[in-house]
């Protein structure tokens, strides 16, 4: 019935170039939702969460799979390599947290990313050589590809042999002339393809099923939903820095077409932001600190990637992009995260606008900073605003002053609890 149908749907996203932090906020924010669904990426994304002392790492699995009453669902929107997925699987349940098909459901409509895929990531980024674009080389942009191009390989081929074969060899063909003819790599045989899929169906055929279905049936009983996103605004592939940007749409709208839902199934936009800047792989850093600087901060953030192991690059928050992300994402509500690393900075920078006519980047022009007093003290402890320095609250309102929105959860390190809660959205989260 309508009238029961959920009101308190929520899309988390990151505000810059990923790894703001959304794994630990998805995990927060779970303890209230009873589903979680990734609605784009695959397992280009690194998710970290810290729970009691553990650290866990997803990349396809939903941040919410660490809350007991939580289902989690992997969306149509999302490109899937299933040996990731698998392995992924095997390495949660080695630690105890086993994860069944009533926890995790995997969309029949999501398109698999196969090994040819990642094989094509690596040669392309190698022919590039010095205008590659850092990809993480885990073959989503080409799988990506092959969907757009009606020539995709659906997770819901996994059940059915006859299908599979054929759309493998649909994709197969030109795939063996790029590596044959262009790249002098060699071919691959339908049949190596299908021996490497065998174990992976037994393992994945239970957890394939219709997702759409499952979350509007949620959504009509009243059951809330939290929708996970992947990698940041700016790798957005229509808003982001182009080309070196994700090959998906990775603002809020995407969670309702990688999902299947309704736009007004959304009722809250989380946006994440970390207390300064990073980004991985090649393209526009405009805010980004010299070598000394940099290396300071990224290893006093430990900035290396969850998913690449490469060291992040570095900088300031650049107040008019995070604007402008704001904007794109209809952010609701605002989480600021890693503000402990900023602890022991003598003088901390905030890129405030730019040498530009509108004083907005659009990645052109040079950003003007403004200076602000640091703090000494360690803050990982702190639990409420009024307990933080007044140098740091000072840096927290500036930066609120600045996107013209409320921050309604600071994070203060890597533990769950580590939170200041400043908004109800995030008290009841905690409670
Ligand atoms: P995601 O991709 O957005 O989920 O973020 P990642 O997990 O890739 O990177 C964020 C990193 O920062 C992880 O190592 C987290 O454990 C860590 N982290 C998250 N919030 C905080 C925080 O407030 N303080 C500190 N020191 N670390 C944090
Ligand atoms: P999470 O979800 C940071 C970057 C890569 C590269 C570009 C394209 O953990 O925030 P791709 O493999 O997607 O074709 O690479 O996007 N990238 C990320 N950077 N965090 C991520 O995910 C990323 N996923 C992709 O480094 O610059
Ligand atoms: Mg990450």
């Amino acid at each position: 019935m309508q009238s029961q149908r959920a009101t308190h749907n929520t899309v988390v996203v990151g505000l810059q170039w990923g790894d703001e932090g959304k794994g630990k906020i998805v995990d927060l924010l779970a303890a209230n939702a009873r589903h979680v669904v990734r609605f784009q990426g695959g397992n280009n994304a690194g998710h970290t969460l810290v729970v009691d002392g553990e650290t866990v790492i997803l990349h396809l699995i939903p941040s919410g799979v660490l809350q007991p009453h939580t289902t989690c669902v992997i969306g149509n929107g999302v490109v899937v390599d299933p040996e990731v997925l698998v392995g992924e699987l095997d390495a949660l349940e080695k630690r105890g947290h086993s994860v069944g098909p009533e926890t995790l459901l995997l969309s029949a409509d999501a398109h698999l990313v196969l090994p040819i895929h990642r094989t094509l990531d690596g040669l392309r980024e190698q022919a590039l050589g010095g205008d590659m674009i850092g990809t993480t080389k885990k073959g989503i942009g080409p799988a990506y590809e092959d969907k757009v191009a009606r020539r995709g390989v659906q997770a819901g081929a996994l059940l059915d042999i006859a299908r599979l074969r054929k759309d493998l060899e649909s994709t197969l063909d030109e795939k063996n002339r790029m590596f044959t003819e262009w790249y002098g790599a060699k071919s691959v045989s339908i049949d190596e393809l299908i021996e490497w899929a065998q174990p992976l169906i037994e393992r994945l055929a239970p957890y394939i099923g219709d997702s759409v279905g499952h979350l509007h049936r949620a959504a009509d009983q009243s059951e809330s939903i939290l929708f996970e996103g992947a990698q940041g605004t700016f790798l957005d592939v229509d808003h982001g820095t182009y080309p070196f940007v994700t090959s998906s749409n990775t603002v809020a709208g995407n969670a309702a077409a990688g999902t299947g839902m309704g736009p007004k199934d959304l009722h809250a936009v989380v946006g994440i932001v970390k207390a300064y800047a990073t980004r991985v792989g090649a393209g526009p850093f405009p805010t980004q600190l010299p070598p000394e600087q940099e290396e300071a901060l990224r290893s006093q953030g430990g900035e290396f990637g969850a998913t690449t192991g490469r060291p992040r690059s570095c900088g300031w928050f650049d107040a008019p992009m995070v604007r402008h992300a704001i904007r794109l994402n209809g952010v609701t509500n605002l989480v600021l995260t890693k503000l402990d690393v900023l602890s022991g900075i003598k003088e901390i920078q905030i890129g405030v606008s730019y040498d530009t006519p509108e004083g907005e980047s659009r990645f052109s022009g040079n950003p003007i900073y403004e200076t602000m007093p640091g703090w000494d003290e360690d803050i990982t402890a702190c639990r409420s605003y009024d307990e933080l320095p007044e140098t740091c609250k000072a840096y927290v309102e500036r930066l609120e002053s600045l996107v013209g929105i409320q921050i309604g959860l600071v994070s203060v390190g890597p533990g769950r609890e580590q939170v200041i809660p400043r908004e109800s959205l995030f008290r009841e989260a905690i409670h």
